[in-house]
């Protein structure tokens, strides 16, 4: 069973992850309507990956004899200004998921909680992983520039980035 603080804490991180599964999905939905069809997969993927994460965190509580909530999850935006921008609020999520789970895991630490320290390795080294990705993402806009021609380069070079590093739901799964 898990200590209350640590079971509302486990709680807050199911927000966070499904919050950041239905932000994507705006994203990819957007991306869909401005042609971007290479980034709109990338997004509708990572979206998946996002729910998937949540979900793992919902399975360890219930595991643990505590009791995951269904999250709600406040409207998300839904205009972006353009691919960069959209990268940049990705990277800004990303780097307030991984301020939570570091956080997280000083709980665990305090509290003595080895079994969730642990379970929280795979988050440690997935934010790490996201966080490098987003910004390889945020690297290649910069040096490819937001020309027309390079717009389409940078949707074709985000395309092939789907399945790149820890974060693939797929190969990582609960
Ligand atoms: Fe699951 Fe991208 O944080």
């Amino acid at each position: 069973m898990l200590s209350k603080s640590i079971e509302k804490a486990l709680n807050n991180q199911i927000t966070l992850e499904a919050y950041a599964s239905f932000y994507y999905l705006s994203m990819a939905s957007w991306c869909d309507t401005q042609g971007y069809v290479g980034t709109s997969k990338f997004l509708y993927s990572h979206a998946d990956e996002e729910k998937m994460h949540m979900l793992k965190i919902f399975h360890f509580i219930n595991d643990s004899g505590s009791h995951a909530l269904t999250p709600s999850i406040k409207e998300v935006p839904h205009q972006f200004k353009s691919l960069k921008y959209l990268f940049q609020d990705v990277l800004k999520h990303e780097q307030l998921v991984s301020k939570s789970i570091n956080q997280l895991v000083g709980l665990c630490l305090q509290e003595k909680d080895y079994s969730t320290y642990n379970f929280l390795q795979w988050y440690v080294s997935e934010q790490h992983e996201e966080e490098k990705l987003i910004k390889t993402i945020l690297d290649k806009i910069k040096l490819i520039g937001e020309t027309q021609p390079g717009m389409y380069m940078i949707d074709k070079e985000i395309e092939g980035m789907i399945g790149t590093g820890v974060d693939t739901g797929i190969s990582n799964p609960a």
